[in-house]
């Protein structure tokens, strides 16, 4: 399904900024291989542009641009629109800023700069020390330059949602002057109510000389939990624009979330004129790769992809589901891409089960390679769990194929604990010449003994800073699915630097790991978190060296 395609209404386009604005959320380092798969599946699910990064912030931010904008740009095959997504970059109002993002993104068909200065006077006071007369003539100059080497340029007045909107009239009438075709307004520090909010887009598109030529954009954070609201406020007011980021994800309390925006259009046609060509059948799995990938777990109470989102747990709502689904369910699971049917597979389940359970669920282009993988897997948990649900071969793809590269392997782990024993545990690795190397080690509790017994044959100081294990389904049976973060100690890779502040801060390495047994999990997830690390250190002497 898509979200009431565009023919018959006014289409808004879906601007996806989860790979700029997202990566910038606590701890979201996603390594370019993943940047890669959640471009790809951001052009599945139908996104009209999708923000790829910042090209001037480092080596690896432009190489990733670039890659996305070569390899993902192009794509149209199973695009409802039947059109290539557009690659956008960011740049600040610097010339070299704007070169770098052109030349990042310049390889994809659709290309666009994205180009921001703040207009606040608490930005330019604070931050940039620079006067109105002096933040004009930077917006001009760079919306001229990025202008001469593209024809899609899109300009944000940072912070706009605190500027003044006279003044914001005439910043943003220079820069459709100077050529800018989408005019974004970010309420960066997510600060206004949908009716202000709603009430500025009204009053921008009805005073800046020159509006009817641009198209209008919202970018909108989360701060008072009023982005989704804000937005759509915005798009009643004239905005054919949304940026958001899948689950929601950016820069503290995150950006306005894809999914509750693109659902509540498609639920409520009637309500905003306008749609979308989001396939929406691609939420649930995009949903679930952001968030392996970027090892921010999705809260079980969020709309539209939280893990209770279509559950019905009062004996009243069940009642009222068996006699008509109506009476509780405003949207039906599988117009997102979650299984409607009470169907599980079982240990006897074949082949040709797996693969058509699984193409239900969203996941019809896997390779042979991943599908042969993830068949085994579930075949050894059949074994251990009378029945699978479509919660557990969700987590086992995310377990199978979310993965890093495997630079080391988790071959073996066991552990004795009890409460009259001094937890214990014993580990095989492969190493990255494929030597088995085995170690044991004791622990504070069983997990402790895991890593501890790793760390003695890996030897890659780091600090856990996060772990969370949370049941798939309900049972004693239950899968567990575990997520931890590390910050490692080796300079090479323990800092990063913001984007837009420019200030470096401390970097972390998520890991993911499902299973029946939660130490295992526990094992898997170190390893996958001491795999990203190790690659993003190798991806980076690699660059220094070249
Ligand atoms: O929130 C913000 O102001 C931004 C801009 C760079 C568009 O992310
Ligand atoms: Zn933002």
């Amino acid at each position: 399904m898509t979200s009431g395609a565009p023919e018959t209404k006014e289409r808004l386009i879906v601007f996806d900024t989860t790979l700029r604005d997202g990566e910038q959320s606590p701890g979201a380092t996603l390594n370019l291989e993943e940047k890669l798969e959640i471009a790809r599946q951001l052009s599945r699910l139908g996104v009209d542009v999708c923000e790829a990064g910042f090209p001037i912030a480092s080596p690896g931010d432009f190489e990733a641009v670039q890659r996305v904008a070569r390899e993902v740009g192009p794509l149209v095959e199973n695009r409802k629109s039947g059109e290539p997504m557009t690659i956008a970059g960011l740049a600040r109002a610097r010339r070299e800023d704007i070169q770098r993002a052109y030349d990042a993104v310049s390889p994809a068909p659709r290309h666009r700069i994205h180009t921001f200065l703040a207009t606040s006077d608490i930005h330019l006071k604070h931050k940039l020390r620079i006067d109105r007369e002096e933040c004009v003539r930077r917006v001009k100059e760079a919306v001229s330059f990025a202008r001469s080497l593209c024809d899609d340029v899109e300009f944000s007045p940072e912070d706009a949602g605190r500027s003044d909107r006279e003044f914001l009239t005439v910043v943003l009438g220079e820069a459709i002057a100077a050529g800018a075709t989408t005019l974004n307004i970010p309420d960066t520090v997510g600060y206004t109510t949908p009716e202000e909010y709603g009430a500025l887009i009204a009053y921008l598109i009805a005073n800046t000389p020159g509006a009817e030529k641009a198209t209008w954009s919202t970018h909108c954070h989360n701060d008072l939990g009023l982005a989704t609201a804000n937005t759509l406020a915005g798009v009643r007011n004239g905005a054919r624009q949304v940026e958001v980021t899948i689950n929601g994800i950016g820069e503290r309390a995150g950006n306005t979330s894809l999914e509750e925006v693109v659902m509540a259009i498609a639920t409520r046609p009637g309500e905003f004129g306008v749609a979308t060509w989001i396939d929406t059948t691609q939420i649930t799995r995009t949903s679930r790769m952001v968030s392996a990938y970027t090892g921010i777990p999705v809260q079980p109470n969020k709309a539209v992809v939280g893990a209770n989102a279509f559950a019905h747990e009062a004996g009243i709502h069940q009642d009222g589901m068996l006699k008509h689904h109506s009476t509780y369910e405003i949207m039906r699971p599988e117009t997102v891409g979650l299984a409607s049917s009470a169907l599980v597979l079982g240990k006897h389940s074949g082949r040709h089960a797996f693969k058509v359970r699984l193409e239900e669920l969203g996941y019809g282009d896997l390779s042979d390679e991943d599908l042969n993988r993830a068949f085994e897997r579930f075949k050894r948990i059949a074994d251990k769990k009378k029945v699978v649900t479509d919660a557990d071969l969700e987590a086992i793809l995310t377990d199978e194929i979310y993965q890093p590269p495997e630079i080391w392997k988790l071959k073996y782990v066991q552990v004795t604990c009890g409460d009259h024993t001094r937890p214990t545990a014993t580990v095989i690795l492969v190493d990255p010449e494929g030597k088995e190397r085995e170690d044991a080690a004791v622990g504070a509790g069983p997990v402790d003994a895991v890593y501890k017994a790793i760390n003695r044959i890996v030897r890659e100081p780091n600090t856990l800073t996060e772990f969370v294990v949370t049941a798939v389904t309900e049972g004693i049976d239950s899968l567990g699915e575990v997520t931890i973060r590390i910050q490692p100690h080796h300079e090479e890779t323990s800092r990063w630097t913001h984007p837009q502040t420019g200030q470096t801060q401390a970097r972390t390495f998520s890991g993911h790991g499902a299973s029946t047994d939660i130490v295992v999990a526990s094992a898997r997830a170190y390893m996958s978190a001491l795999n990203k690390m190790l690659s993003a250190r190798a991806e980076k002497l690699e660059r220094k060296g070249s």
